[in-house]
């Protein structure tokens, strides 16, 4: 299957992480499209998070990785947006179980503190599971039941 693209997005606290888990993917041979942040300065995490969910839900064959500080804040809105299973992962069975499990459309991760060797093995791990459907295809069909039956 053809590698999908990547969304990637972060507010000012991920954004070192960012930069870092964008060149991994570009080393990796993905094509990434970066929603910013593009600096430091101080940011609102829910506008990063809605530009990533919105890529990825309307878009074709596209996966989100998105950051905050806690990557808390990031997911919650994320969430909001239909159609996305955003997943705060801290640590690489997360990351295939969100997966595996809950067919996770965007890998959330904390940008603080972070440490390089521990994110590039969650997003190596997230990017090589495969959702296994079954009993856990009922269970996210009635997540998008209840994003159905709430709006
Ligand atoms: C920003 O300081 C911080 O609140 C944000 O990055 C995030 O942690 C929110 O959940």
């Amino acid at each position: 299957m053809k590698k999908p693209v990547i969304v990637i997005g972060a507010d000012h606290a991920a954004f070192g992480m960012k930069e870092y888990i964008k060149q991994l993917l570009q080393d990796m041979g993905y094509t990434v499209e970066d929603v910013g942040t593009y600096s430091r300065r101080s940011v609102d995490y829910p506008d990063y998070a809605e530009k990533v969910a919105v890529a990825v839900t309307r878009g074709r064959n596209k996966k989100g990785i998105l950051g905050c500080g806690t990557g808390i804040g990031a997911a919650i809105a994320a969430n909001k947006i239909p159609g996305a299973l955003a997943a705060l992962v801290h640590n690489p069975r997360t990351a295939r179980l969100s997966v595996e499990h809950d067919n996770a459309n965007i890998l959330v991760l904390a940008g603080r503190p972070y440490s390089k060797k521990i994110v590039a093995r969650i997003v190596r791990s997230w990017l090589t599971s495969k959702f296994q459907g079954g009993r856990h295809l009922r269970r996210v069909k009635k997540i998008r039941r209840l994003e159905r039956s709430y709006r």
